[in-house]
């Protein structure tokens, strides 16, 4: 709580002036009232320059265990903080442009456990920095300005759980730069520069379990620099640009990389979930060990028509995204062993129709999405009254309208036979699948065709006006 009677000094405040003083100069003494801007912890407004030399109070203040800094703008965290504060164990600062470090300046922060320091505008962590904050188990970094680290930036976090570096301009780190931190547990690296990491660098952090390397500049990923972490929960190397992936781990909760142009996907040891959407892959990821993956994403992918029966070894699998893999059919024993299966996705894909009997080993699944398909109606119907409707499993509808629909059933499109009277089901004849094929393609070439003739329009007209300009 804020003792109102509490008086703090300021040196060259430029906000909080108190006693009439004089405009603010470096060096000059200035009394302040900070309960005026800080209410329940919360401080607004603050304003404290680059060259403040900054003493809070020349009594500490008991009993304040958080403090958070809006709308302020703070070069630098007061250099006596963690005297006026003894018992503050979480700091915000985020968004205030703080931008350099005083020195020292964690002296007496034994009790600070939160550091909030993202959106600012630090350059570096000079090394030691952080000496004195020795229980800091959280430390936020994002969104800084940070280009290099150095071997000690982090040296006495033994306690520190969780570090963020995301969002920054890291290009490579030192060897050393974990070293001190045996506890850490998540670490998130996502957004920089980083091409490479330097062998060894993890080999202190036995218990991290959580890493973030997503858009950065990796072309490949060496599951060597995690070979000491027998139990990773997620690896996210989302958004680098590499060609194949092979990950080797003797336990994987959750892998991410989406995003990465990947045309081939490895994985050894065991791998619960598994998201590799928007990639460039043409098979499904070869995972030997696949009796343990419980959800795999393989969406946006240019898979085709899945070839033999490539998860038949996916007997645990519970969740499966099979959305825009330009899927036009399903064999019928694609999903026998996927008895443990709850969610399916095959939208966006041009799937006419399929063998009804498919679905009768899907015995545990309640959400299914096969919208933005090249359905027929009539198959649709029975989909529809035979399986989805009578196991009450959930669905979605086709949101937009596309413009040559003949009809909907329930809220999804699809289309009539042309040319030939539409004939009833008789359990799902996936022998029309040729036609269905070509009703996608005179759809997509009537698309194609329409373009075209926009385009011819707009050069016709173009070259009439040059005609006029010329005469
Ligand atoms: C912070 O600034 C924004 C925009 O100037 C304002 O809307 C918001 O209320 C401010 N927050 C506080 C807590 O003063
Ligand atoms: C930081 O502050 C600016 C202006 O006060 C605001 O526009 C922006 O959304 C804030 N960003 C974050 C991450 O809080
Ligand atoms: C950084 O630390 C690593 C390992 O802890 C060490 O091998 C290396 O020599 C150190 N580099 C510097 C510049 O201190
Ligand atoms: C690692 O985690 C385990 C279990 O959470 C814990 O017992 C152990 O002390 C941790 N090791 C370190 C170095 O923090
Ligand atoms: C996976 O890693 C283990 C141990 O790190 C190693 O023994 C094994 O040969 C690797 N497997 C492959 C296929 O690279
Ligand atoms: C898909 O991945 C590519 C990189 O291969 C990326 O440029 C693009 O932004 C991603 N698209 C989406 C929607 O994430
Ligand atoms: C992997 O699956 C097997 C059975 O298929 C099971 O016995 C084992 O406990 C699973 N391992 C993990 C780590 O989930
Ligand atoms: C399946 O993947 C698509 C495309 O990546 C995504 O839009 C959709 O939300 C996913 N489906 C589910 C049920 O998560």
């Amino acid at each position: 709580m804020w003792q109102p009677q509490l008086l703090l000094t300021l040196v060259a405040c430029s906000v909080i002036v108190c006693g009439g003083s004089v405009a603010p100069s470096a060096g000059q003494l200035r009394r302040i009232w900070l309960q005026d801007h800080c209410n329940a912890g919360i401080c607004t407004g603050v304003e404290i320059s680059r060259n403040d030399y900054v003493i809070l109070s020349q009594a500490p203040i008991a009993k304040q265990l958080m403090l958070t800094f809006i709308n302020s703008s703070i070069a630098k965290i007061p250099h006596l903080m963690f005297d006026t504060f003894p018992d503050l164990q979480l700091l915000r600062m985020e968004n205030c442009s703080l931008d350099t470090f005083e020195k020292p300046q964690f002296e007496g922060a034994s009790n600070l456990m939160s550091l909030f320091l993202g959106y600012n505008r630090l350059k570096d962590i000079p090394k030691n920095i952080f000496l004195g904050a020795d229980n800091l188990a959280t430390l936020h970094l994002q969104n800084n300005l940070l280009k290099v680290l150095h071997n000690l930036s982090f040296h006495a976090l033994k306690e520190l759980k969780e570090l963020s570096l995301a969002g920054n301009q890291l290009e490579q780190l030192p060897l050393g730069v974990f070293s001190g931190l045996r506890k850490l547990v998540d670490l998130n690296l996502a957004g920089n520069r980083l091409q490479a990491l330097p062998r060894g660098i993890f080999d202190k952090n036995l218990n991290l379990t959580r890493i973030n390397l997503a858009e950065n500049r990796f072309v490949t990923f060496e599951s060597e620099l995690l070979k000491l972490q027998s139990h990773l929960m997620l690896l996210d190397i989302s958004g680098n640009i590499m060609p194949e992936l092979t990950l080797n781990f003797s336990l994987l909760e959750q892998a991410v990389a989406h995003s990465c142009d990947l045309r081939r996907v490895t994985v050894y040891g065991i791998v619960k979930d598994l998201d590799v959407h928007n990639n460039s892959l043409l098979d499904i990821p070869h995972i030997p060990v696949a009796s343990n993956v419980t959800s795999l994403d393989i969406s946006q992918n240019p898979l085709g028509n899945l070839q033999g029966n490539p998860f038949r070894r996916f007997t645990a699998l519970m969740r499966l995204n099979l959305s825009s893999t330009n899927t036009q059919e399903l064999a019928e024993g694609l999903f026998k062993k996927q008895t443990q299966l709850q969610m399916l996705d095959i939208s966006a894909n041009g799937i006419y129709s399929l063998k009804i009997t498919m679905f009768d080993s899907l015995k545990a699944l309640q959400y299914f999405y096969f919208q933005q398909n090249n359905w027929n109606c009539d198959f649709l119907q029975l989909l529809m009254s035979s399986f989805v409707k009578r196991r009450d499993i959930s669905f979605m509808e086709d949101i937009t309208a596309p413009e040559l629909v003949d009809d909907y059933v329930d809220g999804i499109a699809c289309w009539y036979e042309s040319n030939k009277p539409s004939k009833k089901c008789d359990g799902g004849s996936t022998g029309n699948s040729d036609s269905a094929l070509e009703l996608s393609i005179v759809r997509n070439e009537i698309k194609a065709f329409t373009e075209l003739v926009e385009k011819k329009f707009i050069k016709v007209y173009r070259m009439l006006d040059e005609m006029k300009l010329k005469l």
